[in-house]
């Protein structure tokens, strides 16, 4: 029997028509059958403040760190900002990585995919979220990677993904991260 694995879908923009969020909805639609994959907005994610911090976590911080606890994997689907990642997801990542001795980054599998209204389609921003992952000692899987390029091209205006060989690879690497995901599981330790 499969286990079943619960992933917590990440969008780096803010944006109501956002590609890469509807690069995650797309993804809950061609998940493998036992994965479960939530859509976790940072909207309510306040900014990086140490002082506020230290007078205690506001709520969607909270809520934010509970959900990555939660969860057996996460996924993150962002914007290349000027060659990186958005500030709104390395500000949220900043949240939860503290501190590093109770961070639920800690260890945590994570896959990476991207859309760019442009040619490059986020290979330079996904790298940059690599590193991020290095310091928080997260897992990364590295292939097969999901670089979306000219976006306008393979969404409709409802934000459906319409291109054919473009669901073919997310199918492949939803695949491919249920079986990443299992290996740090209890049930891949068997
Ligand atoms: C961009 N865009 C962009 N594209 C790219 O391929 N490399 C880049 O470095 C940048 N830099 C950049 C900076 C800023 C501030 C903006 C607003 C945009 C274009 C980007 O790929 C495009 O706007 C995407 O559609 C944004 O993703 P969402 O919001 O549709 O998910």
């Amino acid at each position: 029997m499969q286990e079943k694995i619960k992933v917590l879908g990440i969008p780096g923009s803010l944006r109501k028509k956002s590609y890469n969020k509807s690069l995650l909805r797309a993804a809950t639609e061609l998940k493998p059958e036992h994965m479960e994959i939530e859509i976790f907005d940072l909207h309510d994610i306040p900014l990086y403040n140490e002082d506020v911090e230290k007078e205690g976590l506001p709520e969607p911080v909270r809520k934010f760190k509970g959900k990555i606890a939660e969860s057996d994997s996460l996924l993150f689907s962002s914007p290349e900002y000027n060659y990186s990642i958005s500030g709104v997801l390395k500000n949220a990542i900043d949240w939860a990585s503290r501190t590093p001795a109770t961070s639920p980054l800690q260890k945590k599998p994570y896959a990476i995919m991207g859309v760019s209204s442009g040619m490059t389609g986020t290979v330079k921003a996904q790298l940059h979220l690599k590193e991020v992952g290095v310091f928080n000692n997260m897992l990364v899987m590295n292939e097969p990677e999901v670089y979306i390029t000219l976006a306008k091209q393979k969404f409709d205006e409802n934000g459906e993904l319409t291109d054919e060989s473009t669901r073919e690879l997310l199918k492949k690497f939803l695949s491919e991260f249920y079986n990443w995901t299992i290996r740090f599981t209890n049930a891949g330790k068997f």
